[in-house]
C-alpha cells in the first residue's frame, strides 16, 4: 500500500476499476469547484498502468490519497480484501459521505463497509437494472442501491426500478450521466487520424471490445466468439484493444489469425474514444461503450442477451445481438452507416457532475457536515 498523509475529509470517493475513473472525474471536479474537502481511495482492483494510471493522468483526476493495492482474485477473495482495506480507511478518516461509482466489486465493498460503520453512501449510476442476476454487476448494483442514502440516477427508468425495490423516493435523484460529461469535455482531444497512424489502422474499421465473463471466460465460448469476430473481419478490418481478462482465451482461440484483425493492448481514454469515434461500427459487451456510442452516433452491436442501459436502444444506436446475429447485423450496420439519434437521453448534456455536486452539498448541509 502507498499513501499520502491522512487528512480527515468529509467526502471520500472510492475508485477501483477503469469505468469508475471516467465517471468520477466530472464529479470530483464539480465538488472541487463547490469547495468540498475530498479524498480519493483507489482500491487497486485495476492496477496495470494502461487500466488505471493513464486515466488519472488524462482525466485530470487527483492522485489517490491511498492505493489499497487489492488487485485481482475470485469474487469472495477480492471483495473481502476490498472490505478489510476500506474498513481501515473509513475508520481512520471518518468521512461524512462515501461516494461510490457504477457496479464493480469495489462499489459494493465500499457501500457495505460504509453502511456498517453508519457512514452515508452516495451511489453514482444508481438504478440501472439488467434483471440478470448471473452478472456480478447486477448483484453489485442492486445491493449498493439498497445501502445508499443518495441514489444518483443516470436514466429515467432507474427511478422506477428503485421505487419498485422500495428505495424511498426522496433518495433518488435523476442527474444525468457523468460518463457523458467526460466524453463531451474531451471532444476536441479525440484525434482519430492520430490513433490510426499510431497503430497502422485503415480508414474504415469496426472497433470491438470483449471482456464479460459470459463471453470470454470459457475457452469454448471464447472460441465461438472469435469465429464470429473473424466473420466481421471478413467484412471490414476489426480493431480490438484487448482487456486483460479475455486476452489469454481469445488469443488461444486464434483471434489474431486473420489478416484484417488488429489486436491492440488496452488504450488510454483519449485514444480509445478517438478510435471509437472513427469506427464504422462498434461490437462490444461493455456497459459504458453502449452509452458513448449513443452520443457519438456510432452504430453499436452489443453481444449480450440483455442490457441495463435500454435507453441506448430507444434513444441511441445500440442493438443487442447473439453470436449468430453478429455478422449479419455488422453487415447491415456497415451498409447503413452512422445514424446519430435525434433524441438523446435526457440530461446526458455534460452537466451531470455539477448536478451531483449540488445534491451532495445540499445533503451535507442538511446533515450538518459542512463546517
Ligand atoms: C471489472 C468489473 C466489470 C467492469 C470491468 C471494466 C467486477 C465484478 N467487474 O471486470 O464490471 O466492466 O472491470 O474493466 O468488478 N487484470 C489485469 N490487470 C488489471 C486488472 C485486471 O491483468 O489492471 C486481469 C486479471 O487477470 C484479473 C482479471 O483481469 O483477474 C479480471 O479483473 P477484475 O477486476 O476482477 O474484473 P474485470 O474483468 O476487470
Amino acid at each position: 500500500m502507498n499513501r499520502k498523509e491522512i487528512v480527515v475529509a468529509p467526502i471520500v470517493h472510492v475508485l477501483g476499476a477503469r469505468p469508475n475513473f471516467v465517471k468520477a472525474a466530472p464529479v470530483i471536479g464539480a465538488l472541487r469547484a463547490a469547495g468540498a474537502d475530498q479524498a480519493v481511495i483507489h482500491t487497486g482492483q485495476h492496477y496495470d498502468a494502461r487500466m488505471s494510471e493513464i486515466f488519472f493522468d488524462e482525466l485530470g483526476l487527483p492522485e489517490p490519497d491511498v492505493n489499497l493495492g487489492v488487485g485481482s482474485g475470485g469474487h469472495a477473495e477480492q471483495t473481502a480484501a476490498l472490505m478489510v482495506g476500506l474498513e481501515r480507511e473509513f475508520t481512520s478518516r471518518s468521512p461524512a459521505l462515501v461516494i461510490v461509482y457504477g457496479d464493480v466489486n469495489s462499489t459494493i465493498a465500499a457501500a457495505l463497509v460504509a453502511a456498517k460503520l453508519h457512514i452515508p453512501v452516495a451511489h453514482v449510476e444508481a438504478g440501472l437494472r439488467s434483471f440478470d442476476m448471473t452478472m456480478p454487476e447486477e448483484v453489485n448494483r442492486r445491493l449498493t442501491d439498497q445501502l445508499s442514502d443518495i441514489c444518483l440516477v443516470t436514466s429515467p427508468e432507474g427511478i422506477g426500478h428503485l421505487a419498485n425495490e422500495g428505495v424511498p423516493v426522496e433518495r433518488a435523484h435523476l442527474v444525468g450521466n457523468p460518463m457523458i460529461d467526460t466524453l463531451l469535455a474531451n471532444l476536441d482531444s479525440f484525434d482519430t487520424a492520430k490513433v490510426r497512424a499510431a497503430h497502422g489502422l485503415p480508414d474504415r474499421y469496426v472497433l470491438a471490445t470483449m471482456h464479460r465473463p459470459a463471453n470470454v471466460d470459457a475457452p469454448r465460448t471464447a472460441a465461438a466468439l472469435v469465429r464470429h469476430l473473424h466473420g466481421v473481419a471478413d467484412l471490414a478490418d476489426l480493431v480490438i484493444p484487448v482487456h486483460p481478462r479475455g486476452r489469454a482465451n481469445l488469443l488461444a482461440a486464434g483471434l489474431d489469425d486473420h489478416d484484417r484483425v488488429h489486436v491492440l493492448d488496452p488504450l488510454g481514454y483519449i485514444d480509445f474514444i478517438a478510435a471509437v469515434r472513427g469506427a464504422a461500427a462498434v461490437v462490444t459487451d461493455s456497459g459504458g461503450l453502449q452509452e458513448e456510442t449513443t452520443i457519438l452516433g456510432v452504430p453499436c452491436l452489443t453481444v449480450r442477451p440483455n442490457t441495463e442501459r435500454p435507453i441506448t436502444i430507444t434513444h441511441g444506436t445500440n442493438r443487442l445481438v447473439t453470436f449468430e446475429e453478429l455478422v449479419p447485423a455488422a453487415r447491415k450496420a456497415l451498409e447503413s452507416g452512422a445514424q446519430a439519434g435525434e433524441r438523446k437521453p435526457p440530461l446526458w448534456d455534460g452537466h451531470a457532475g455539477p448536478r451531483i455536486a449540488e445534491v451532495v452539498m445540499t445533503y451535507l448541509g442538511e446533515n450538518g457536515a459542512l463546517g
